[in-house]
């Protein structure tokens, strides 16, 4: 059987190097000049110069405006703003504009689009829509993509290709004629024979079996659950199919231009994605990144450093670029939530303290039409003479100070927490014990209470675990091959791991590793579960730890572990709760119940104590702190998310402000400081 699918991002050291795309860090965002005037666009460059920014995506949603109709081109108005923001001092992330269809392609060709699992078709009025395996499209986007290429290749604006947008956001998962007879073609690839697909699936199961590839439909709707195998298989499908576009106007691109760097922006925030991004970040030059954060979510800043360190995993530990984040308001949440004052510069440096080697912004100017008309952006509908510009002017500075750390590195941590797109997709794949739980609960918690420790940890996909002495399994559901292995070898060595409920227990066909959960870590751990004893929403179980569960606990037996915690009440009052087995000096702890926040922290606290792992500095709660480090330099950044000062025990030069420090740095409330720290 041929695996056409894993999440182990191990050739990225093969990746070509190109020099970076702009001076010093990229700044700027999303330029739609086709929504304006072309008096506004003199008074846009004018703008932009003021603002500091030196990068910008152009023409991501223009097919409709440069092929007007069936091969006919009209470049006039893109050679014109290409001409006028190089003369500005402004790079150029040229994008293939293949994120919207015009309308002709669409009207002439319905078959392109996307159709639902309830056989509805994607009509005419959005973005996106089309349908990763309609030939149809694919030619014609491809005939766009070349004849960019050909036109704009040479200009010496162009830094990037920005590859069509957001791929999978508004399309993934067809259902279609012709997502049907890929997914088949894929299946044969992938299993060979028919019986190979039947036994990995198990399709014994309600008489499933299947006598060839074409009777095996993606999964429609059927009013009962569908294969967890299928389903599975469907979700890498999804990401493969999406990836194959990608990587056909890759192909063009590379062609025509083989020295301009291509990348396309990933959607890593919130929830887990559709796109297997760390099978693509192989795929790309640059790995670039959309973040958004949640209005309402009190702690939004966590989510956003656990979405950086994600990137910075993707990108094997290289710089890596936020394409697009927002200065303010989204417009599509439920209430759309303005960023308080300093948000927008605490975000985005949060995002270079991570890696990113810059920070663009969806978008330049709020357009005042269309679906988007209320998003955020640096020229506000209120014009340049407001508190978002200001800011954003602010920032642009505070990049330029900044310079120094382009292509400095995140300094190597020694915590991994081991994260699967494989894990997402065989959870969310078929009936679970419990159907509310999302896979980023656990693994988003454990990265809080980490950060809030001020604690550097990298987010990884299980693979090589060499130099990390404390590794976190945080709901690792499918189990890979060799994991298992490798969390043997850091014990051995005499390193620290931590399983938590509902790590290994499928294999990579998402079938049940039978003979007591969790399957593929049981030896390891040495405990052995023989029942899940999910909670109702208003069920709390006490430890005699003084911690508490909610939502999960399980029925767990040691067999060479010893039991560190137990449940203080409920049907399994006295079972072990939190275990550990010790092998030399090595240890690895089972996590049995979904804790509550205190007691997670607890377990942390023990975690680190155990590893002997420090801070990055010792500062004060409310401070996130990370440190970037070069051949001759470290810098620290220190961002409080605090409305009071507080300190950190640093010494060092403000990159910024050019203040010196010796010993401990105030940093005002909501505000940043990035020290170049004494050596
Ligand atoms: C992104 C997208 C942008 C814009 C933005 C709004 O998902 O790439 O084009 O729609 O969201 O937040």
């Amino acid at each position: 059987m041929q695996e056409t699918f894993t999440s182990v991002s191990a050739d990225l050291n093969s990746q070509r190097v190109f020099p970076w795309i702009s001076d010093g860090l990229a700044f700027g965002g999303d330029y739609s000049p086709e929504q304006w005037p072309e008096e506004t666009w003199l008074e846009d460059v004018e703008l932009m110069r003021r603002a500091g920014v030196n990068s910008v995506n152009l023409g991501v949603f223009s097919w409709g405006l440069l092929e007007v109709a069936d091969g006919v081109f009209e470049w006039g108005w893109l050679d014109r703003i290409m001409d006028l923001l190089h003369a500005g001092g402004v790079g150029v992330n040229l994008a293939t504009p293949t994120a919207a269809p015009p309308m002709w392609l669409l009207a002439a060709h319905p078959e392109i689009t996307t159709v639902d699992e309830f056989g509805h078709r994607t009509q005419r009025g959005g973005r996106l829509a089309w349908d990763p395996s309609s030939p149809v499209f694919r030619t014609y986007a491809l005939r766009m993509v070349r004849a960019l290429a050909e036109r704009y290749g040479q200009h010496p604006a162009l830094r990037l290709w920005h590859v069509s947008n957001e791929i999978g956001n508004e399309n993934a998962r067809s259902y279609s004629p012709d997502a049907e007879r890929e997914w088949q073609v894929w299946l044969e690839r992938r299993f060979g024979d028919i019986e190979a697909l039947n036994s990995a699936w198990g399709t014994t199961f309600w008489g499933h079996h299947y006598t060839s590839f074409d009777q095996v439909m993606p999964p429609r709707h059927a009013r009962t659950g569908h294969n967890p195998g299928l389903l599975l298989d469907f979700e890498r499908f999804t990401s493969d199919a999406l990836l194959g576009h990608y990587l056909a106007e890759r192909e063009v691109l590379r062609g025509v231009t083989p020295d301009i760097p291509i990348t396309t922006n990933f959607m890593v925030m919130g929830s887990p994605s559709t796109a297997d991004y760390g099978r693509w970040a192989r795929e790309v030059d640059l790995v670039a990144n959309d973040h958004y954060t949640q209005g309402a979510d009190p702690e939004r800043e966590g989510e956003l450093s656990f979405s950086a360190d994600r990137v910075r995993g993707m990108s094997g530990g290289r710089p890596w670029l936020l394409i697009e984040h927002s200065t303010s308001a989204v417009n599509w949440q439920t209430i759309n939530r303005a960023k308080s004052r300093g948000e927008l510069a605490r975000n985005s440096l949060a995002h270079v303290a991570r890696g990113a080697d810059g920070a663009l912004f969806f978008q330049w100017r709020a357009s005042t039409a269309g679906s988007e008309q209320y998003h955020s952006a640096i020229v506000p509908h209120a014009g340049a003479d407001s508190r978002v510009f200001r800011e954003v002017t602010e920032l642009g500075a505070t990049l330029r100070a900044l310079a120094p750390i382009r292509g400095s590195r995140v300094a190597p941590a020694r915590v991994a927490l081991l994260l699967d797109e494989a894990s997402a997709y065989a959870w969310r794949s078929g009936r679970k014990p419990h159907g509310e739980l999302g896979y980023f609960d656990l693994p988003l918690k454990f990265h809080r209470e980490l950060t809030r420790r001020h604690v550097a940890v990298d987010v990884i996909a299980p693979g090589e675990l060499g130099g990390y002495d404390l590794v976190i399994v945080p709901t690792l559901y499918l189990a890979t091959p060799g994991t298992d292995e490798a969390l043997a070898a850091v014990v051995e060595r005499g390193g620290h791991v931590l399983v938590s409920y509902l790590s290994g227990i499928v294999d990579p066909h998402n079938r049940v590793i039978s003979g007591g959960y969790p399957g593929a870590y049981r030896d390891l751990l040495g405990v052995w579960v023989d029942e899940h004893y999910p909670l109702f929403d208003d069920e709390v179980v006490p430890l005699d730890s003084g911690a508490s569960a909610h939502g999960w606990t399980e029925r767990v037996a040691v067999r060479g572990a010893e039991t560190l915690a137990r449940f203080a009440g409920g049907e399994l009052v006295g079972e072990p709760a939190i275990t550990r087995r010790t092998v030399g000096s090595g240890t690895a702890t089972y996590l049995a119940a979904r804790l509550d926040r205190a007691g997670l922290g607890t377990l942390v606290d023990d975690l680190l104590a155990l590893a002997g792992i420090e801070p990055v500095v010792v500062a004060e709660a409310g401070l996130e702190v990370s440190r970037r480090v070069s051949d001759s330099a470290s810098y620290l950044f220190l961002i409080n998310h605090a409305d009071v000062e507080r300190t950190a025990h640093a010494s060092g030069t403000d990159l910024v402000s050019g203040a010196t420090y010796d010993g401990v740095v105030g940093v005002p409330a909501g505000a940043v400081v990035v020290l170049e720290e004494s050596r």
